[in-house]
This record gives C-alpha cells, structure tokens and sequence, in this order.
C-alpha cells in the first residue's frame, strides 16, 4: 500500500529502498529515509499523508533509537505535529508517545510469545517495560501481577493509563525508576518470570533481574549477536549467558527476536534458574 502511494513520486528501485523503512502506528507513519532521498523528504511526507487513508502525521525519524529512555529523534514531515496516538495489539489498547517513549511494533510476535507462556497466578517483574506492552498483553487473560518498572516517566505514566484502557484478568503496577533500585528495594525474591528488554544492557542487570527472581523461576534474557550464519544465533546467546550468570540455569529456549543489522540479531534465552 504505502508503495503504490509513492508511484508517482519515487522510481521503483527508490521506493524498494525506502519500504522497508516505514512503520505505520495507529495515525502516524514513522520513515527512515536513506540520505540519497533526503531531499525528497517532505514530498514522500505530503504524499503518504494525502493517499494513504487513515494517517494523520507523517513523521521523518532523525535519530536511531538512542540514550536511556531508548528514545528517537523525529521530525514532522507533513500533517499534523503530535507524536500520540493509539495502537493495538494483541486484542489489546496503547496508548503510545512514538518520540518520548519507546515503542516497536516490529515487537509483537515476541509480545505474543510471552504473553502465552504466562500461567495464572504468576508475578513478573518487567525491568524495563516501557509503555507496558508485555505487562498488559500478560495480564489481558490471565490473573498475574506484573511488576512494570521504566526509568522514563513518560512510560511509566502511560503505562498506568494504558492499564486503565484495558479490561485486564490481572494487575500491572507500574513503578517509575531504575529497575535495579526498585528491586533492592521491595522486589526481592518476588518473580516467577522476568522481563529484561534492554538488549544492549542485559550483563550488567543480569545481577538484578537474578535477584528479583525466585528460586526456579524463569529469566528472559534478550541480547544483541553477531553471527555468521543466522541458524546459530540462539546457542550463541545461550552460550553466552551461561558464560556469564552466577547461578546454576537450565536453558529452556533460545531464539531470535529479530534482525537489528548485517549478522546481527537480537536474542532472547529462557532460562530457569536455581539460587
Ligand atoms: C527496549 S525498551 C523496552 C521495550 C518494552 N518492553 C516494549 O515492549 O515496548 C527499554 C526501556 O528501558 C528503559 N530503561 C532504561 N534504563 C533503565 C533502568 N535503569 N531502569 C528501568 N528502565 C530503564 C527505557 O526507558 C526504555 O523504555
């Protein structure tokens, strides 16, 4: 759709270069634009906005996600300059602030992934959970609690009205701060699962997510690798993570979340651990 939108404006060996780089969220089109199309940038912003239906901004992203709060840069190219809008996902409603929270929905098969390993009665501690997309698509169906910390308040925020625009089974309380203070505060011990979606940050909150877990319960470790061949990414990150955990752990899966570059993909491991 977005490329028939872009026929008239772009040849089709510039559009194929441009389609992989869209994301389309609720109202707003998010594109990364290579810099031999950089002066061409507000004419493919008026033309998404005008021919494809239910957008209303089309954003131009200036920065890879970046810092802390794992945020971007974007800059309006046409429409209307206001970076909220709802998406869903999963039977599930978000509220998301594209530029002053993180948000991926290039996420959501290992959102669903997770979501379905939860059993009733479980508590999670989600370390890093941004708007609370794992917490609430966890809790929509089943009775857990979900622990759902961010050190972004804008997260953290709309993490507590994201809850509220959802029917939820269960409970998600959101807690604004650093995930290792909040644990060696009032989460030792606690969960029987344990989100760690700092891929570039997950060895130095391994100690972290360890201690907010109980004894047999279950870590999700994800990881950036590079790998030669795509097939041995998982027993990479496997290899890894065995290599640097203090406790003793049984690897349940391994696999890979997605690609984040040439021969280089993010990973996640799940894995029991015994303290
Ligand atoms: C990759 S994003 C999380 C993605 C989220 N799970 C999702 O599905 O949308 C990482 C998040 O970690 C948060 N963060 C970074 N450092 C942190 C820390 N020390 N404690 C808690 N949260 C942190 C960032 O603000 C960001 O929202």
């Amino acid at each position: 759709m977005l490329k028939k939108a872009l026929e008239n404006v772009l040849t089709e060996e510039e559009s194929d270069e441009l389609i992989s780089a869209f994301d389309q969220i609720g109202e707003i089109i998010i594109v990364r634009i290579p810099e031999s199309l950089l002066s061409k940038k507000k004419i493919i912003g008026k033309t998404l906005l005008d021919e494809v239906k239910i957008v209303r901004s089309v954003f131009y992203q200036a920065s890879a996600v970046e810092g802390e709060f794992r945020t971007r840069d974007l800059e309006i190219l046409a429409g209307e300059d206001n970076t909220e809008t709802e998406y869903k996902e999963f039977g599930c409603r978000f509220k998301v602030d594209v530029k002053n929270a993180f948000f991926s929905p290039r996420l959501s098969t290992e959102r669903e992934r997770i979501a379905n390993l939860v059993q009733d009665g479980e508590v999670i501690t989600n370390m890093f959970a941004g708007i609370g997309m794992f917490s609430i698509m966890a809790a929509k169906k089943k009775k857990c609690t979900v622990y759902s910390l961010d050190i972004n308040p804008v997260a953290s925020k709309l993490c507590d009205e994201n809850s509220s625009l959802n029917k939820l089974a269960g409970n998600v309380i959101s807690i604004n701060g650093d995930a290792t203070e909040i644990i060696n505060k009032q989460l030792v011990d606690k969960s029987d699962r344990t989100l760690m979606l700092l891929p570039e940050r997950s060895d130095e909150f391994l100690e972290s997510a360890i201690k907010t877990t109980k004894n047999q319960g279950i870590i999700h470790y994800y990881s950036h690798i590079h790998a030669d061949k795509k097939s041995e990414a998982g027993k990479l990150s496997e290899k890894h993570y065995l290599k640097i955990t203090p406790v003793k752990s049984e690897i349940l899966d391994s696999k890979i979340v997605r690609a984040v570059g040439p021969r280089y993909y993010q990973t996640v491991v799940d894995v029991k651990i015994f303290k």
